[in-house]
């Protein structure tokens, strides 16, 4: 391969193909609708100038020797950077870019939806009439949740933590958040425990990163009210899995929805048989707008990278 080829882990988008296919780069595009085998990942590399990858891929140390000195640039097409080895890229001098601000208002319209669905179990209404259980409307069917006047707990106030605020607020919910910064416009900021303690729903909004592995673990769903909902639109493993389970079997608290699993597309087979969850297959940013604008942002960068230009969305 040249020095300045490319190669893409996962079929893109319409307008990323054309995009690559006009911009005179050498460029190869794995043609799968599903992630790249390791394997086949640690095959593709050598001799790369740039890797477009996603983030089903771990780029770690491993995939950077492998791929060797002639890579320029890992460019992944998500805002979540937790799959790539930053340090090991850092030292190598290799160009790192993501796609922050074209997917908040999907992924917040995701967080959202779901938290509709837990609140007035959409799915759990929609299993009953498929399998012909319903039988006619009564004072006590699949009884939910009200919104207005309702807390929502925002966990990370970022941009999309930001966008799910202004949603609850035009559902008349009140908005509290736990963040690092202040985010006066998102609602009081509260202490994790406080706003476990206070919150009808609680939405993950924040980055996996060794501080927030486990964030969401059993001591801590023990502070959620007995009615409330958690909302998993982050990563997986902010949540410890196991405890969830527990906690919903037992009634501690009333319902989970996710986007995001711990070791996906494996999902915890606790998760499966319980009614009061509603499941996701990561599709936060799954808008054909979206991933139009988020395959165009990575091979722009990638491009601008390999032709000695600065990227619009260094991490790196
Ligand atoms: C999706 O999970 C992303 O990080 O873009
Ligand atoms: C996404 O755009 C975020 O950083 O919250």
């Amino acid at each position: 391969m040249s020095e300045t080829s490319i190669f893409v882990t996962q079929q893109l988008p319409p307008g990323g193909v054309e995009l690559l296919s006009s911009s005179g780069h050498t460029a190869q595009m794995r043609g799968e609708t599903w992630p790249i085998p390791r394997h086949e990942l640690l095959t593709a590399v050598p001799g790369l100038g740039g890797l477009v990858c996603m983030l089903t891929d771990r780029v770690d140390a491993d995939v950077l020797n492998a791929a060797g000195p002639g890579l320029r640039v890992v460019a992944n097409m998500a805002v979540g950077m937790d799959n790539i080895d930053l340090v090991a890229a850092r030292e190598r001098g290799i160009r790192v870019t993501n796609t922050p601000g074209v997917l908040t208002d999907a992924t917040a319209d995701l967080a959202f939806s779901l938290l509709l669905s837990l609140a007035r179990r959409i799915p759990e209404g929609d299993r009953m009439v498929r399998e012909g259980r319903w039988r006619g409307w009564a004072p006590t069917l699949l009884l939910g949740a009200d919104l207005v006047g309702q807390t929502l707990g925002i966990v990370g106030a970022g941009r999309i933590g930001t966008a799910m605020a202004r949603r609850a607020a035009g559902f008349g919910m009140r908005v509290v958040h736990a963040s690092r910064g202040e985010h006066p416009e998102v609602g009081p900021r509260l202490e994790l425990e406080e706003l476990l303690a206070s919150s009808d729903f609680v939405s993950l909004h924040c980055p996996l990163t060794e501080a927030t592995r486990h964030l969401i673990d059993a001591d801590r769903i023990k502070l959620m009210k007995q009615t409330s909902y958690l909302i998993n639109t982050a990563r997986g493993p902010v949540v410890h899995e196991p405890a969830l389970i527990e906690a919903l079997r037992s009634g501690r608290i009333a319902g989970a929805a996710f986007d995001v699993f711990d070791g996906e597309p494996a999902v915890n087979p606790g998760l499966l048989d319980l009614p009061n969850v509603v499941l996701a297959p990561h599709v936060g940013s799954a808008t054909f707008r979206t991933r139009e604008r988020m395959a165009r942002m990575v091979l722009e960068d990638a491009f601008a990278v390999l032709e000695g230009r600065e990227p619009r969305y260094p991490v790196v």
